[in-house]
């Protein structure tokens, strides 16, 4: 049905206006009380998914990445897809436009996508109330919400840290945990925001207003070479941090077939031809963290092989967003079929027993 009726349907509008209507839809279906009746779609559940991380029970470890509901439009419909957790943002403490449209296009050929939205977001005055809406009218119990914060473009790298600082402390008691978001290729301020002094001061001036101790976690890039990597890594353990996310999308363009007017869109690739890059990003967190940091992986996650890898390169949680949008919204339920299936076909007890299992990656040699 998604593929075959309302892909196409969506499919035949810019991208960008395919999202809106998206969103529009969610938005209507949560004011008009229906996540309920999504649930019961998706109550596919079972006790070998559950994981405990952060001091938070996961249902299961298949979560909704950033960018999808930037602004909190229709968090419990999302939810009712059957996600472990769902992701909200990235939010600017300042209403801002993000870069000119169009910023986001779909490479079909390679089930990719390439944006460069830079942060479009309505701001703390918008997205305080409806998170805090959303805490009190549609949030069941179990449901875990993460806020991805980001930096406001116009104020300057100095001001970076009280910036993130803000955001965090005006959403800090409706979110389950917090991703810093120092990844973003799209507003020409990457490098910047993954220096090591100014992401510790950052991380640092953000610590300082969390009262509650939730969970803080950073998104890193998937460009980074594996020395800055090893570096920013150690940043994370400086700063005490709970968790790292690998990764955000990426500048580079490597083995697309998609037209080269599409490949040659500035901006960041998500989806398919990410997974590998993604994934060794993941694997090498793990190898230096030996496991002492949990690790969320992102990035051209498609089916439950992905997720496999993905945990057993060391990663304790997964994400999907463009996936969502090869594949509809009843991949999240597949997926935990599949990853259910996967641990009694191979006598495991738990979803927990994939992360970084060598030797069951050597038997499986994937
Ligand atoms: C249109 C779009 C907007 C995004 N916005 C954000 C964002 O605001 N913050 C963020 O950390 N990541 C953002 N991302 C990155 C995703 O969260 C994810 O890291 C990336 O897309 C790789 O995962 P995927 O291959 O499953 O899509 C965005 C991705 C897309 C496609």
């Amino acid at each position: 049905m998604y593929k075959s009726v309302v892909r196409p349907l969506l499919f035949s509008l810019d991208a960008e206006t395919a999202h809106k209507v998206v969103l529009q839809t969610g938005h209507v279906a949560q004011a008009l009380g229906l996540s309920g009746m999504l649930r019961q779609f998706s109550v596919f559940e079972d006790a070998k998914l559950e994981t405990e991380l952060f001091g938070l029970k996961f249902k299961n470890p298949i979560g909704l990445a950033a960018g999808l509901d930037k602004n909190f439009e229709a968090l419990s419909i999302w939810q009712a897809l059957g996600f472990g957790f769902i992701e909200a943002g990235g939010v600017t403490v300042h209403p801002q436009k993000g870069n000119p449209r169009p910023r986001i296009f779909r490479l079909p050929q390679d089930q990719a996508i390439i944006n460069r939205m830079g942060f479009p977001s309505e701001g703390l005055e918008v997205v305080v109330p409806r998170a805090t809406r959303y805490h009190s009218s549609y949030r069941k119990p179990g449901d875990l919400l993460a806020i991805n914060v980001a930096k406001t473009t116009k104020v300057s790298m100095d001001e970076a840290p009280s910036d993130f600082a803000q955001t965090f402390e005006a959403l800090h008691e409706v979110g389950d945990l917090f991703i810093v978001d120092v990844s973003c290729p799209n507003t020409g301020e990457i490098a910047k925001l993954q220096e090591k002094n100014k992401l510790k001061e950052i991380l640092l001036a953000i610590k300082e207003k969390n009262r509650e101790r939730k969970p803080l976690l950073v998104k890193l890039g998937p460009d980074l070479s594996p020395t800055e990597l090893g570096t920013l890594i150690e940043v994370c353990f400086e700063c005490e941090l709970d968790g790292i996310v690998a990764t955000n999308t990426t500048s580079k363009r490597e083995g697309l077939s998609s037209p080269e007017r599409l490949q040659s869109q500035q901006g960041g690739l998500s989806g398919k031809p990410l997974f590998q890059r993604a994934r060794s990003v993941v694997a090498q967190i793990y190898a230096e963290t030996g496991g002492r940091i949990p690790i969320v992986a992102v990035g051209g996650i498609s089916n439950c092989n992905d997720v496999v890898d993905m945990m057993l390169a060391g990663a304790s949680l997964v994400q999907i967003y463009t996936a969502l949008i090869y594949e509809g919204p009843l991949l999240v339920q597949q997926l935990k079929k599949d990853l259910t299936q996967f641990l009694n076909t191979n006598n495991l007890k738990s979803v927990n027993d994939l992360v970084g299992n060598m030797a069951l990656k050597e038997a499986l040699r994937v």
